[in-house]
């Protein structure tokens, strides 16, 4: 049986490196859904369209070829056979995945996606509506998150690291507004699968929130 493993939660839970170092110990690949949305939205802002046009940004998302590889330094996002694996994670570009994010029709798309690559394949998955939607008979499933000011915390220190200048309270009002974006939206909110175990970072090392998903993998596979 496909070994699938879900990792949903919040901007800056940690989704992603946790994702990453759990699928390296268990041998097998880690796909970051969010990077697929950021590359749509890094797309919009390039060609100048305005994300709140829905109908425009669904016909962008059908037109569009995005796709992923996995190289020895993790995973590689492309647009239309372009590596911008650099160029989203720029805070315009996060605000703008997360409206895109919003629409029906995208979403559609993207999960499709999604569905596609892992059933191919064993992975880790991270995002907001894996265990929800995507996966629903994940082997495991996780809901990974921690407060709001631990998030913000952590992210502006990665923000600094990267010689970003923003205050710590931009970087939490910005954190807030993509939490009541992500959370309050029409379509697939993100929220905590009923089956989905809870896993809070906030007071939790880095090797801590990695063992008690591998714990939890293990349960869900034996158990
Ligand atoms: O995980 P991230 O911050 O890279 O995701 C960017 C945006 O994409 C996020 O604001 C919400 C959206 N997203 C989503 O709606 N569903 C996913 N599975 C992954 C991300």
């Amino acid at each position: 049986m496909r070994l699938n493993v879900g990792i949903d939660g919040p901007v800056s839970a940690g989704k992603s490196s946790v994702a990453d170092a759990v699928a390296a110990r268990l041998g097998i690949l880690h796909l970051d859904t969010g990077a697929m949305y950021r590359a749509l939205g890094l797309t919009a802002v390039r060609r100048g369209i305005d994300v709140q046009d829905e109908e425009a940004i669904v016909r962008l998302c059908r037109e569009l070829k995005v796709s992923v590889s996995h190289e020895a330094d993790g995973q590689h996002t492309f647009v239309e056979g372009e590596d911008v694996t650099g160029l989203i994670r720029t805070p315009e570009v996060s605000m703008a995945a997360s409206t895109v994010s919003r629409y029906a029709d995208v979403r559609r798309n993207m999960v499709k996606i999604q569905q596609q690559l892992a059933a191919e394949t064993d992975m880790v998955l991270d995002g907001r509506d894996i265990c929800t939607t995507v996966l629903p008979n994940a082997t495991a499933k996780i809901f990974l998150t921690a407060s709001q000011e631990e998030r913000a915390r952590r992210r502006y220190l990665e923000m600094q690291a990267k010689g970003m200048n923003d205050t710590f309270e931009q970087v939490l009002e910005e954190l807030k507004k993509r939490d009541d974006q992500d959370m309050n939206r029409p379509v697939e909110p993100l929220r905590q699968a009923p089956d989905a175990v809870l896993v809070d970072t906030t007071n939790l090392t880095f090797d801590e929130a990695v063992d008690a998903i591998l714990k939890i993998v293990e349960a869900n596979r034996h158990g």
